[in-house]
């Protein structure tokens, strides 16, 4: 089994895997036994902090090791070796592979030809399943619920991954899902457009991201976008904003440190929730064993 996206699984996985982390959240210290003796390989063709570590992290705490690499350009892609040659030489390796890859779809390709499961942890602009379980478990554990919550998605929703993952699987879970696109970057689906000064009077969830620099073609259009689109306290008290401030991180200048300190900042929680859920997931890819020894 593989996790590339999460139109792969059903909900009743999803609910599962949900559940799992809520038990992995109330004491990450005693599931050494779960995956022990096991091989997780992080495979990152890209920068992470977050993802990388936090799968690291999740591993070591249900008694995996790790193997990998942070830098592409320390592995052999540098001499010109392809992503599928790489996969399947990690895959005699390790016991999973998490991968994070410049190309959209590369982690399907490696799903195709690895004899170990894949984990997307990002594709190009595709998707980014384990950052969207984690948003969804977080807002879950806050407001107890998903139905019925209206999540405004604001920033980069042409190029940032995270939300191509995260809308659909809202709304699978019955909440309502807007967005505030910053100029030309709508989301690839057809959500509502809404201002920014809406989202702050309306929604439940404000879920800000930062421009995908790395994936503009277009230096002009950039700059545009760059001018555009900040939130810091003061948009938020203009709005009288009840709900929460999500973020994957790393922030850059579109969310004012002056959140920081406004009782709706939720993105370091969330960044920390990322343990849990991904304790999750790699125990059910593996066939962890979730029960006491
Ligand atoms: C995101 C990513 O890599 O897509 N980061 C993360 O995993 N938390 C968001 C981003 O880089 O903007």
């Amino acid at each position: 089994m593989n996790l590339i996206s999460l139109d792969d699984l059903s909900d009743a996985d999803i609910e599962g895997l949900l559940e799992a982390a809520e038990g992995f959240a109330q004491d990450v210290r005693s599931h050494e036994h779960v995956l022990a003796g096991r091989i997780v390989c992080t495979a990152f063709f890209e920068p992470s902090t977050r993802t990388r570590l936090s799968f690291e992290a999740a591993a070591h705490r249900l008694g995996a090791r790790c193997i990998g690499f942070a830098d592409a350009s320390t592995s052999s892609a540098a001499k010109g070796e392809t992503l599928e040659d790489t996969i399947r030489v990690l895959a005699g390796y390790a016991d999973a592979i998490v991968l994070r890859h410049p190309a959209t779809g590369a982690a399907a390709r490696a799903a195709q030809l690895s004899q170990v499961p894949i984990v997307n942890a990002g594709d190009g602009a595709g998707e980014h399943p384990t950052q969207a379980l984690l948003d969804l478990f977080m807002m879950r554990r806050h407001f107890g619920r998903l139905e019925g919550l209206h999540v405004a998605l604001v920033g980069d929703l042409r190029y940032g991954r995270t939300v191509h993952s995260l809308a659909p699987l809202l709304q699978r879970f019955g909440a309502t899902v807007t967005q505030v696109p910053a100029p030309g970057l709508a989301h690839p689906e057809p959500l509502p457009e809404i201002s920014l000064a809406e989202a702050a009077a309306s929604a439940d969830v404000l879920y800000v991201t930062r421009l995908q620099e790395e994936r503009f073609t277009d230096a002009a259009a950039l700059t545009t976008a760059k001018n555009r689109l900040r939130i810091d306290a003061g948009v938020l008290d203009a709005g009288g904003f009840q709900g929460i401030v999500m973020h994957p991180l790393p922030r850059v200048d579109e969310l004012a440190a002056d959140v920081d300190g406004h009782p709706s900042a939720k993105y370091f929680d969330q960044a920390r929730n990322g343990v849990a859920v991904r304790m999750a997931v790699l125990a059910a890819l593996l066939d962890g064993r979730l029960e006491e020894p």
